[in-house]
């Protein structure tokens, strides 16, 4: 196949061209960072697993009307997908008390939150993504306060569901990031993934951690935990 050209590189993604301006091709690296990326390892396997977590949930998540980016897998660790301007916004939804929320706001890890809330961090990784309020979104004309209410609409739709398929396989969503993105007609589509690397996930039973917290806090083996949530999810380990 001829070499498409390379639009963007990310910590975690490549994003190519490909023969149709509305289509791109993603492709999951098998490197790892944490803390805005001072921490740093290649881990083998991790790119094929969080390319086949992501399809598996885009797919469920399109089977219950929830329409994203994703199109289709197309290779162990690629898949293809609308292209959409990405608002610089990560979006991330708490269920339970932890990471930056406990560090910040002094709440022991696991606490089940009075209800599930939103927050949004500007994605800018020379400023670290800080915290920022609807107000600080307006002011940079980052959305529009329409544009607010429909990615905190989306975001807590996407959570009652998500709860309900990790819920189904013994694992609790503790909290996760969320990216979106407009098409070409100005539509907010659900873009990026949605992977350990993205969700903070705990087994029911155990409170074990199957997430990226395994890699961040030197927990133990990051692929042996990334696997797990494949194959409660009927994924494939191997193919
Ligand atoms: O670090 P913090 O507690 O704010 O992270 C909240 C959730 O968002 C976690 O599930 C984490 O994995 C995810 N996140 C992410 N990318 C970032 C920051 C946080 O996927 N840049």
């Amino acid at each position: 196949m001829e070499e498409q050209a390379l639009l963007y590189e990310g910590k975690a993604k490549r994003i190519y061209a490909t023969g149709n301006e509305s289509v791109v091709r993603v492709q999951y690296k098998d490197s790892a960072t944490a803390n805005n990326g001072e921490k740093k390892a290649e881990v083998v396997g991790k790119g094929r697993l969080n390319n086949e977590i992501t399809s598996l949930l885009f797919l469920k998540l399109r089977k219950v009307g929830i329409q994203s980016h994703f199109i289709e897998k197309i290779s162990a660790s690629e898949q293809l997908v609308k292209r959409v301007s990405i608002i610089p916004l990560e979006v991330v939804v708490r269920n339970f008390a932890a990471g930056s929320f406990s560090k910040r706001l002094g709440v022991e890890e696991g606490k089940k939150l009075s209800k599930s809330i939103v927050e949004f961090y500007l994605k800018d990784d020379s400023l670290g993504d800080p915290l920022i309020t609807d107000e600080h979104v307006d002011v940079l004309d980052l959305a529009s306060a329409d544009e607010v209410a429909e990615l905190k609409a989306a975001a807590l739709k996407i959570n009652d569901i998500l709860s309900g398929f990790f819920t189904e396989i013994g694992v609790t969503l503790i909290d996760f990031k969320l990216e979106f993105g407009k098409d070409a007609d100005g539509n907010i589509l659900l873009a990026d993934e949605i992977s350990p690397d993205t969700c903070r996930l705990w087994d029911i039973e155990t409170q074990q951690k199957l997430d990226k917290d395994v890699f961040r806090r030197d927990l133990g083996n990051l692929t042996d935990a990334y696997e797990t949530i494949l194959t409660r999810l009927g994924g494939q380990l191997h193919v």
